[in-house]
């Protein structure tokens, strides 16, 4: 079973009309393996999501970095998963650590909204990953394996699934997890997979690393067994990302 290579592009809160305009076209003048080596994704803030879905290339595509976890109403600040389908938004990301930390996130919450995006055909990026101290304290399967139960609690259709392990002492700090260390949870996040959904799931499911990626270490990254591309945040807003679209295995 070959798993296509994934890039995912988190913009997070960042940029004006201005510059991600700029990012769009340095985006569509790259040359990079076609969309049948690698699938692109990039996820600007809300706001932008019409403008770099009108400007970007057509064999990228867009993802919200975020959706309600119901249908919409009087839920004031809240983007609906519907509003997204409506916008032909086709990606979403779901259980950001950066949500999970500053909006408190739990994990049930998170597999209703990955539950509730996937019925309405949104093809969705849900995140897991540990933090510092529970690495630290030896913890870090239990905690990404209770995330991805709490997901595979709600969710019976994984094709539109892509899981990001992003251990969140990796994201923005610079301190990339080795190659040794992304294998080694992703491979037994693939067997949690195997033993508590099913063989088929296990194997066709791509987990995709973030945290810290960049163009001078995503190459060794991509080259794990188990790791199926990445989730990008600050190095998706340079031309770097170019690069780590080309580590495409
Ligand atoms: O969602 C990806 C993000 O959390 C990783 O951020 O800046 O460490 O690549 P960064």
């Amino acid at each position: 079973m070959v798993r296509k290579f994934f890039v995912g592009g988190n913009w997070k809160c960042n940029g004006t009309a201005e510059e991600v305009k700029k990012i769009v076209t340095v985006l569509n003048e790259a040359e990079v393996p076609s969309e049948d080596v690698v699938e692109v994704v990039v996820s600007p803030p809300f706001v932008f999501l019409p403008v770099v879905k009108g400007l970007l290339r057509p064999d990228f595509q867009v993802a919200a970095q975020n959706c309600w976890v119901r249908k919409g109403g009087a839920f004031t600040g809240e983007i609906s998963a519907e509003m997204l389908v409506n916008l032909g938004i086709p990606w979403v990301i779901l259980g950001h650590s950066e949500r999970r930390s500053l909006l408190n996130e739990s994990s049930e919450f998170v597999g209703d909204k990955v539950a509730y995006a996937l019925s309405l055909g949104l093809k969705v990026i849900a995140c897991v990953g540990e933090t510092l101290q529970q690495r630290e304290s030896g913890s870090t399967m239990a905690v990404v394996a209770a995330q991805t139960k709490a997901i595979a609690a709600k969710v019976s259709y994984w094709d539109n699934v892509v899981l990001a392990y992003e251990p969140v002492w990796a994201i923005g700090t610079g301190k990339v997890a080795t190659p040794a260390q992304a294998q080694e949870v992703h491979l037994e996040l693939r067997k949690w997979l195997h033993d508590n959904v099913g063989a088929e799931v296990a194997v066709s499911t791509r987990i995709i690393y973030g945290g810290s990626v960049n163009g001078a270490n995503c190459k060794e990254l991509a080259g794990q067994p188990d790791v199926d591309g990445f989730l990008v945040g600050g190095a998706s807003l340079k031309p770097e990302f170019i690069d780590i679209i080309k580590s495409a295995t």
